[in-house]
């Protein structure tokens, strides 16, 4: 399968690693040999139509911050002339999110699409902007729409309500879904000390946002029950649907006094047809939902099979490349590989 990338930070290279690591796994067990030939990053990009050469380029990109380094690679702003003009099946769109207007992102999933190519994305911004229109675009071109990587990291969420709970009605979702917000709770919770010192510690794990405020203000989590809405859901929901209230009233002493009395604070998204929210709640220690530190944690609620909840590391490069691949491998069964 001749692959894109556009964007090539964590994610991007986390691919690239299992790509190298796992090639002879794809080959024997799915029959996938994924080939990449062309990586836009933001100062340029690297197009080799044979297939680049993965540990050089995520070498070239380490050293120099860029792949536009890279052997004959281009300088610029490329990421619309690849995605138009490289021959590919299939496009990766890594860029970062942004939840005003969905850009860059949203644009390179239009063009992938109108260009025959499939979509996989685990950017959050094109699908809260614009979730209705790219579902339908993707029927329209006849081309393959994946996003599990957008919510959960690397926690199946998206993957088991769509396909293995399929038989249910799914009457209501309920998630921490924020591995920054768990992480700086749990640590108040355990030492006691105020969320502004835990926050930097966060965004030095890589798991905050570019701009942390999206992680405490509630406002990731909430774009996080917007995707589930639409997509699991069927609901036509806005973000400005979901109603907000992020963790920064949250004192040490409240966790501590939740503790003495047996529960946990967790800031919680909660999806039914007749409420979209988030905000924190009080979690009975040992619930699926008291999950500590970055793990992200989900329950459904389900007219057949009750409560299933799952747990597991919502973001990190290498996690999240799990939910990437799966679509991947998804996909080429989809197309009869
Ligand atoms: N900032 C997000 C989090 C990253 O903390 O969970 C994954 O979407």
């Amino acid at each position: 399968m001749r692959i894109i990338i556009v964007g090539f930070g964590n994610l991007g290279r986390g691919i690239c690693r299992a790509f190298i690591g796992k090639a002879d796994f794809f080959k024997k067990a799915y029959g996938l040999i994924p080939k990449v030939v062309a990586v836009a990053d933001e100062c340029g990009a690297a197009v080799d139509e044979n297939g680049l050469d993965l540990p050089r380029l995520l070498k070239t990109a380490e050293s120099h911050g860029t792949v536009a380094k890279y052997p004959g690679g281009r300088r610029g702003k490329l990421a619309l002339d690849l995605i138009e003009e490289v021959s590919a099946d299939l496009v990766f769109e890594l860029t970062p999110t942004n939840i005003k207007t969905g850009e860059p992102g949203l644009t390179h999933i239009k063009r992938a699409m109108q260009s025959g190519k499939h979509v996989i994305t685990s950017n959050k911004g094109p699908l809260v902007v614009a979730f209705k229109e790219l579902d339908s675009m993707a029927r329209k071109q006849g081309v393959e729409f994946r996003y599990s990587a957008s919510v959960g990291g690397a926690v199946p969420v998206i993957g088991l309500a769509k396909k293995l709970l399929c038989g249910n009605e799914i009457l209501e979702i309920r998630g921490v879904l924020n591995g920054t917000t768990n992480y700086i709770l749990s640590r108040m919770s355990a030492e006691g000390v105020p969320q502004e010192m835990i926050i930097q510690e966060a965004q030095e794990l890589g798991l905050a946002e570019k701009d942390p405020t999206l992680d405490i203000d509630g406002i990731d989590t909430a774009c996080k029950i917007t995707i589930l809405a639409n997509s699991v859901l069927g609901i036509d929901a806005k973000l400005s649907d979901v109603k907000v209230t992020g963790i920064r009233r949250v004192t040490p002493d409240a966790t501590r006094l939740a503790q003495e009395a047996g529960q946990t604070i967790k800031l919680v998204g909660t999806a039914r047809r007749d409420l979209l929210e988030v905000s924190p709640k009080l979690v009975p220690q040992g619930h699926p939902l008291a999950v500590s530190g970055t793990l992200n944690a989900v329950t459904f609620k389900l007219d057949l099979a009750g409560e299933i909840s799952i747990t597991g590391f919502g973001a990190g490069p290498k996690e999240t490349s799990s939910s990437l691949l799966g679509d991947l491998i998804d996909v080429h069964r989809t197309l009869g590989g």
